[in-house]
């Protein structure tokens, strides 16, 4: 089928290309603080059974749908839902603004975070305190949401160096920006953490760690929180709800593996994820034993884990402990930004599909917004700010945004059609098992996971903060991006997006 006239869409160069890209927005900092978190927190080991079921009843038939909608539609996501009905389109926009204008802004603070940690580990430069260090005179956290206090200077000039690459490799396009990036990254990446999980492993204590990482404890199963902690990790890992996925897609050549694609990236995300987490216990099981403390006694919380306990062991290693330190917050570093350029390429993709504004001034001006907007997360009040808007964006937004994805596509679209259109190139064959997890099983279980976050949510407000500074950083955050995502919605298509859609003679 040849591309429709007027319509000129970049593809990938290769198909290794796209698959790097993908995986490399899936890997980011969430695989390598939060899943081992997570693990240790839920039951050990036990808390893979509840992660692969995630994997497989949840995260591969979503990716599946997304990789086959972007496909099938040849658009970002908002002009992929307004394809299949005009009545949809605000839930693409939705879902790209309050990434792009949420969370891509609180996560590039984080890996602005990492840059400091990054030039300061050369000198091990979280002193003796590395938890006064970094709350105190890093962050210098303000006493509560509204005590904004000043911008802190370090943080802001680092996130000025992570928008600035943000924007050169989306800047450079599809093939010579995000694909050569990716190219260049996911292998680096992947020998970093090689070389930090094996040095990790052969330090002293290293078993007693990985055993409290690995070893079931399957009484904590019967805890519905674990199964929360395991779905709501499934969608942010493997940037599910994003509409990253359905942009990437886009770009791929007409015969297309969508099958095989969706578990090759999803299952490799999973696998770097349980890899990394040998590297943090073996550390985390090193620093036990030097400092003789309880285990839970140096594991903390995801952002307590990457910038206050791994700093501490770090000043402890035997050797070129500076070193480590070094190439720990590259690492994050790398997976941050691969991460966060998916973001800005989908909304880019969004607005040029919709509005036909030229790609390279779009990109600016997104970058430089991105940056403005982040600053907020660079006061004093920062920390306060990311723990919220997070809270909000990840357990309901993304939440909310699959459930709808599953009935446009399940239920208005139709599973069956997706699934003709997906097999007609496959040679891994899509059965319709598919069909009945898209259309109720996946919704259902989303449903049940947003219904008891909910509740929760009621009983109890999230943190220690005042109902005040939930509802008017977090729900409004949902709120004002939806009102945003109406009236985007509501403009007219310069082309329509239909149009833009693959059709197969015989299907
Ligand atoms: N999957 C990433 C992680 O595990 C999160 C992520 C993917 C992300 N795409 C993103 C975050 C875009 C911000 C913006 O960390």
């Amino acid at each position: 089928m040849v591309q429709p006239l007027g319509h000129h869409r970049p593809q990938w160069k290769t198909h290794i290309g796209f698959l790097l890209a993908a995986v490399g927005s899936a890997i980011g900092l969430g695989n390598i603080w939060r899943f081992p978190y997570l693990c240790y927190k839920n039951g050990g080991g036990a808390f893979l059974i509840p992660y692969f079921i995630a994997l497989f009843v949840v995260g591969i038939p979503l990716m599946i749908l997304e990789v086959g909608l972007g496909h099938k539609m040849r658009g970002s996501s908002p002009a992929s839902f307004a394809s299949i009905s005009k009545k949809w389109e605000w839930l693409g926009w939705w879902q790209v603004i309050f990434v792009m204008f949420g969370i891509v802004l609180y996560y590039s603070v984080v890996i602005s975070w990492c840059v400091n940690f990054f030039f300061y580990a050369f000198k091990l430069g979280w002193t003796q305190d590395p938890n006064a260090f970094f709350f105190q005179k890093f962050l210098m956290v303000s006493k509560g949401p509204f005590d904004l206090g000043d911008l802190r200077t370090p943080i802001v000039f680092s996130l000025l160096i992570v928008w600035f690459l943000n924007w050169l490799i989306v800047f450079s396009g599809v093939q010579k920006g995000l694909e050569r990036a990716n190219k260049i990254f996911m292998p680096l990446l992947l020998l970093l953490t090689a070389f930090i999980v094996f040095w990790s492993v052969r330090l002293p204590g290293a078993k007693s760690g990985l055993l409290v990482y690995l070893k079931p404890d399957f009484s904590r199963l019967s805890d519905i929180r674990v199964w929360m902690d395991a779905f709501s990790q499934i969608f942010f890992t493997l940037s599910l709800g994003f509409g990253i996925m359905i942009t990437y897609a886009s770009y791929l050549p007409h015969k297309s593996q969508i099958v095989r694609d969706s578990f090759i990236i999803s299952v490799t995300n999973c696998l770097f994820s349980i890899f990394a987490g040998f590297g943090v216990f073996s550390v985390l099981g090193y620093m036990a034993q030097t400092t003789s403390k309880e285990f839970g006694d140096v594991v903390t919380q995801s952002i307590g884990l990457a910038f206050v306990a791994y700093p501490k062991a770090i000043s402890t290693l035997p050797g070129f402990s500076a070193l480590f330190g070094v190439i720990f917050f590259a690492i994050l570093v790398i997976a941050g930004l691969s991460s966060a350029i998916s973001i800005l390429e989908a909304f880019t993709s969004a607005l040029v599909d919709k509005f036909h504004y030229r790609r390279k001034i779009v990109v600016s001006v997104l970058s430089l917004c991105g940056f403005l907007g982040g600053i907020i997360f660079a006061t004093q009040a920062g920390l306060y700010w990311l723990d919220i808007v997070d809270h909000f964006l990840t357990q309901y937004g993304l939440v909310i945004v699959a459930i709808f994805e599953c009935i446009v596509v399940g239920w208005i679209f139709k599973a069956t059609r997706m699934r003709a259109h997906i097999a007609h190139f496959s040679v891994w064959h899509l059965k319709r098992w598919w069909d009945v997890a898209i259309k109720v099983v996946t919704p259902l279980i989303l449903g049940a996971l947003l219904f008891s976050s909910f509740i929760d949510e009621i009983a109890k407000p999230y943190g220690d903060y005042s109902r005040l500074a939930l509802i008017l950083i977090g729900r409004d955050w949902l709120i004002y991006t939806l009102f945003l995502a109406i009236f985007v919605a509501y403009h007219s298509w310069k082309i329509e997006p239909s149009e833009r859609m693959l059709k197969h003679p015989e299907a």
